[in-house]
């Protein structure tokens, strides 16, 4: 670059930082001169969401200043009638923030979040978060409820689906990513949507998997895993706003948690947007009973750090009596307030309260169906792919089976507010519209519905298959089995279709099964049973042709899982990086079959294992197969001594030894060998996306910066420790060359 280029460069970066902190600047003037004017009751009020439920008895509310938001209105209407009220009737105008929970997609439905993380591409994640700020903020909504970062490692919780799964490097890098696309690149943009990182903290860590339930993190697992991705998005995606959780931690409910509010969240991350309770998560904490009346609970709530308190009405009801009684602070609520109003000031919303609302062309767009198209071609993991029978090779007949075939309502998944069916392209219509003309498509659901426990339609799919070059078999979840509050503990396929599955199984035509579910089923069985399986999650809108530009090999499938898969819900918690105990089991144990009869009690070794299903998961974090292969070789390392603050380089070549284009997601996994406190056997560290035609072979090089290698150790703080380390570069958790190095 020229030098004089180089200077402009910097000149124009030099002023953008300062516009921004000019800007910051003045909002924060702002801020205080309207705090000066506002009673203790408007600024009570500020803290106050309303649901949409009851919209009369809400214009009441905010005509009286006693609402700062309303969730989940959709018609900018009466978003327009409500913001009126707020702007133009009451003393002081403050406009209203309006949130809902566009979660996967507002009406463009995109797969569901563990799907979305199956990409490994953060790049296309943030243009679908894009796409539904885009489609939302149409409405009047300015605030989504979303991403939800909760570390997710246990499959019987149906929130499963809305996570980025296990790993909370993944889950970070994902989050980044959606709080990007929502957010846009300036929270004014009318088109931006202030983003919600939920659920804080270690919700996703419910004992059992049921939903709501206890929680029992250390602080250490807070800090090196659960808390992680929120402090990524915090400190590197200037999140907007935090929802607290629903659990309570070690006895102590996430609205009411001021270690994490104040000390990790204000003090130690300096998080400047604001918090909003759960539903109800506030007068939940009597429920809990960690708080003896709902007035106990507004005061924990208030002094936790919760600025915004989401629908229970309990700040609104006794915030005033409790600060006549000196149990809260002025300056706690005019902190809380200041939050609130930064958010509203930075969204534009006192310069333009108001919504145009005056087109839906945006939704559905040919371009948003594309990116949903393209995302879910690139969720969809390949899990089986026996004798190469995919891609298909010209069929003359197909049949079509199975409850998710043809299934437009629960393609779309959990949390589709808006999303409609009629716009869903299952992957039966996709066929015959693509194909239709050149192979006969005999489709016959068989079972209505996943629970469906009819099998009448038995003899008659075996009939069809039989004729049939070869079967595709749609199984899986109904939206509703996955989500909030569905959870389940079994996860075998419902109703009748394993039965259906092994029917079909018995005529020979070559079999795939496609999966819909918002969470990992055990599977074991019928992967077995199947020539092929591809792995959908609940793909959304564009689901449809997605799946069938996989199956024909118009697209290559490149998705790898988010999160392990168990053979059985005995095995679960059972997640990559867990650590190693003090007797690890090599594999080569003997299982419950091979046991001697009357052997002696120490005869199997004593190692940690199951003696009926070992400890290998079905399949393992980050797995995923293409229709070519890649070969990873000449793995070195820049240098195998280093310090506390260089940067490894670890470089590769990776070729596409196979006859079809492909996209590898090359992952790099490390290991402190020996630390002050024991560390994960494997942690993600980073990854990539390469493309490669047949035959390509490409050099890849990573970057590692030691510092990456921090923990919080035996003294509690994050840093690096000295020692040695091992690293894997390879195409899931398990698999990889290891190659080691040390750190003085
Ligand atoms: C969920 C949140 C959601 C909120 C508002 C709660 O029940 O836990 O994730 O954002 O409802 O709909």
């Amino acid at each position: 670059m020229k030098k004089s280029c180089f200077l402009a460069l910097l000149l124009f970066l030099f002023g953008l930082k300062a516009s921004a902190q000019t800007s910051s600047a003045v909002i924060e003037k702002k801020i205080e001169v309207l705090l000066k004017k506002m009673t203790l009751k408007e600024k009570i009020g500020q803290m106050n969401q309303l649901s949409a439920d009851d919209m009369e008895t809400n214009f009441k509310v905010i005509q009286q200043g006693m609402a700062g938001s309303v969730l989940s209105i959709t018609n900018p209407e009466i978003a327009n009638k409500a913001q009126r009220l707020a702007v133009e009737q009451t003393r002081l105008g403050i406009p209203l923030i309006f949130g809902r929970d566009v979660i996967h997609g507002f009406k463009t439905i995109f797969p569901i979040p563990l799907g979305q993380a199956a990409s490994f591409n953060p790049g296309l994640v943030e243009k679908a978060a894009r796409v539904a700020a885009v489609e939302a903020s149409e409405t009047g909504i300015r605030w989504t409820f979303a991403p939800m970062i909760d570390i997710a490692r246990d499959p019987r919780w149906g929130r499963i689906a809305e996570s980025c799964g296990e790993d909370p490097y993944l889950t970070s890098i994902m989050g980044i990513a959606m709080v990007n696309g929502f957010q846009g690149k300036n929270l004014s943009d009318p088109s931006s949507i202030a983003g919600c990182a939920k659920h804080f903290a270690g919700y996703g860590a419910a004992e059992g998997g049921r939903d709501y339930n206890t929680t029992a993190i250390t602080e250490r697992q807070f800090r090196n895993v659960y808390l992680v991705p929120f402090e990524q998005v915090v400190k590197k995606a200037n999140l907007a706003t935090i929802m607290t959780a629903f659990n309570a931690n070690d006895g102590i409910p996430s609205s009411g948690n001021e270690f994490l509010l104040k000390e990790v969240l204000r003090k130690e991350w300096n998080f400047r947007g604001f918090v909003v309770s759960d539903w109800a998560s506030i007068n939940e904490m009597v429920d809990h009973g960690f708080s003896s009346d709902n007035k106990e609970a507004a005061e924990k709530a208030i002094n936790a750090g919760v600025d915004m308190e989401m629908v229970s009405g309990t700040y609104v009801e006794y915030a005033e009596s409790l600060w006549k009684e000196k149990k809260i602070a002025i300056e706690t609520i005019n902190d809380a307030v200041r939050n609130i109003l930064r958010i509203k000031y930075s969204l534009g919303l006192f310069e333009n309260p108001y919504v145009k609302g005056n087109t839906k062309e945006v939704f559905y767009k040919e371009e948003h169906l594309k990116i949903a198209e393209k995302l879910a071609e690139e969720s969809i993991v390949l899990l089986k792919n026996e004798g190469q029978i995919l891609p298909l090779q010209k069929p003359k007949t197909i049949a079509v089976f199975g409850p998710l075939a043809n299934a437009p309502h629960d393609q779309m998944g959990t949390w589709v507010f808006d999303g409609d069916k009629d716009h869903t392209v299952t992957p039966l219509f996709a066929l015959k519209e693509k194909y239709g003309e050149n192979i006969t498509i005999i489709y016959e659901p068989i079972l209505k519905y996943s629970r469906d426990q009819d099998s009448t339609g038995f003899d008659k799919a075996r009939k069809i298959a039989k004729e049939a070059d070869v079967v595709l078999l749609f199984l899986g979840e109904e939206s509703i089995l996955s989500g909030e509050a569905h959870s389940l503990s079994d996860l075998n396929f419902q109703g009748l279709q394993s039965k259906l599955l092994e029917t079909l199984q018995k005529t020979k035509t070559p079999l795939v099964t496609i999966i819909m579910a918002g969470r990992p089923l055990t599977i074991e069985k019928e992967v077995t049973q199947s020539n092929a399986v591809l792995y959908a999650w609940h793909p959304g809108t564009m689901g449809g042709p997605a799946i069938i530009n996989l199956l024909f090999g118009i697209v290559n499938p490149s998705g790898k899982l988010p999160i392990t898969f168990p053979k059985n819900v005995g095995q679960i918690p059972m997640y990559y990086g867990h650590l190693k105990t003090g007797r690890p089991a090599n594999g080569s144990e003997l299982n419950l079959n091979n046991i001697p009869i009357e052997a002696s009690q120490t005869s199997l070794g004593n190692k940690s294992y199951y003696l009926d299903s070992g400890n290998e998961p079905l399949f393992p974090f980050g797995f995923g197969l293409s229709y070519t292969n890649f070969e990873y070789r000449e793995i070195a390392l820049s240098k195998t001594i280093l310090k506390k603050d260089d940067i490894l380089e670890i470089t590769l070549s990776l070729k596409n030894t196979g006859n079809y284009q492909g996209t590898e997601i090359v992952q790099l996994y490390a290991r402190d060998l020996a630390a002050s406190v024991a560390l994960p056997i494997r942690e993600l560290k980073a990854f990539q996306r390469i493309d490669l035609k047949a035959g390509e072979e490409k050099r890849v090089m990573f970057k590692l910066p030691i510092s990456d290698l921090a923990f919080y150790g035996m003294d509690m703080k994050k840093k690096v420790e000295a020692g040695k380390f091992d690293l894997w570069i390879g195409s899931n958790s398990i698999s990889g060359e290891k190659v080691s190095f040390e750190v003085k």
